[in-house]
């Protein structure tokens, strides 16, 4: 019907429009399918041939996109007034073979897919999933996570993150913030405060820095300089005392000594951290 429409202006004009171009007369030697949005022809030995995008990839052009001229569908507006030919081919985690997929049972955690195989990602500084954007976003913008339950006893505490000794999550107001604590601190569980090591979990950082003579402030919920009404100036750390065999001691991750994550995450490629 559409064609119909256009079959005058066609004429005028002097090209088809609502027909399929050969990718053989186009300069790149590669042209998007016209109907499917996951479908592209290109120009092989004179003749041209119809191909798939990956699974949950649509055409974006030549050299574009994250693999072979195809790219995610919410990148662009590829699809519009396109169908796509090919039906979702999902494995665990995945809904698509490619794609990018909020995780089932995290609001700070996500799922990049490449080939069917899956990635876990993790939201850091206490931004969350958005599932709208594909990217990891403020609590505010994502729906049905405003409020982490992480923060549901105290809605403006510190909680402990994982087996960490020098990161914890700070609510503000329900919304976690990952914090550090300062170099030679330590986490303590307990008080929910930076303290001076060791702690029952535990010991002495093993990476030290120029010794930061800073205490955890329950009234600005800030390391500060001591005293503050709780906290005297640090004492010197004390050597590491074996406790039950099983030590929690800090570790940097080689070359990324700011990062000490909870068991199981996946630092974000610093790529796909640009990009959101
Ligand atoms: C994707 O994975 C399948 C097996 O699961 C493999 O046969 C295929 O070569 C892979 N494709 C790419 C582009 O890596």
């Amino acid at each position: 019907m559409m064609c119909s429409v256009f079959v005058f202006a066609i004429v005028l004009l002097g090209f088809v429009n609502c027909q399929q171009e050969d990718a053989c007369k186009t300069k790149s030697r590669v042209i998007g399918d016209i109907t499917y949005c996951d479908r592209y022809w290109e120009c092989v030995n004179g003749q041209p041939e119809l191909y798939d995008c990956p699974n949950g990839l649509v055409y974006a052009g030549k050299n574009r996109g994250v693999t072979e001229g195809c790219d995610y569908p919410w990148r662009s507006n590829y699809c519009e007034g396109k169908q796509q030919a090919n039906p979702p081919i999902g494995t665990d985690h995945c809904d698509w073979l490619y794609g990018i997929f909020g995780h089932e049972t995290s609001c700070t955690r996500y799922w990049t897919c490449w080939n069917g195989t899956a990635t876990e990602q993790l939201c850091i500084g206490g931004l969350l999933y958005n599932e709208r954007t594909h990217s990891c976003d403020w609590p505010e913008n994502v729906d049905g996570c405003q409020k982490h339950p992480l923060c549901n006893d105290d809605a403006n505490g510190n909680v402990p993150l994982g087996k960490s000794c020098n990161r914890y999550w700070q609510c503000q107001g329900g919304y976690p913030r990952l914090q550090r604590c300062p170099a030679m601190l330590v986490f303590d569980r307990r008080s929910l405060r930076c303290v001076v090591p060791p702690t029952e979990d535990c010991d002495v950082p093993t990476t030290p820095a120029a010794p930061a003579m800073l205490v955890f402030d329950r009234r600005s919920l800030r390391c500060v300089v001591p005293p503050t009404e709780d906290c005297d100036v640090p004492t010197t750390p004390a050597a590491p005392i074996e406790e039950d065999g099983e030590q929690n001691i800090p570790q940097g991750v080689p070359g990324k000594p700011d990062i000490n994550l909870p068991p199981g995450a996946i630092p974000v490629p610093s790529k796909n951290r640009n990009r959101n």
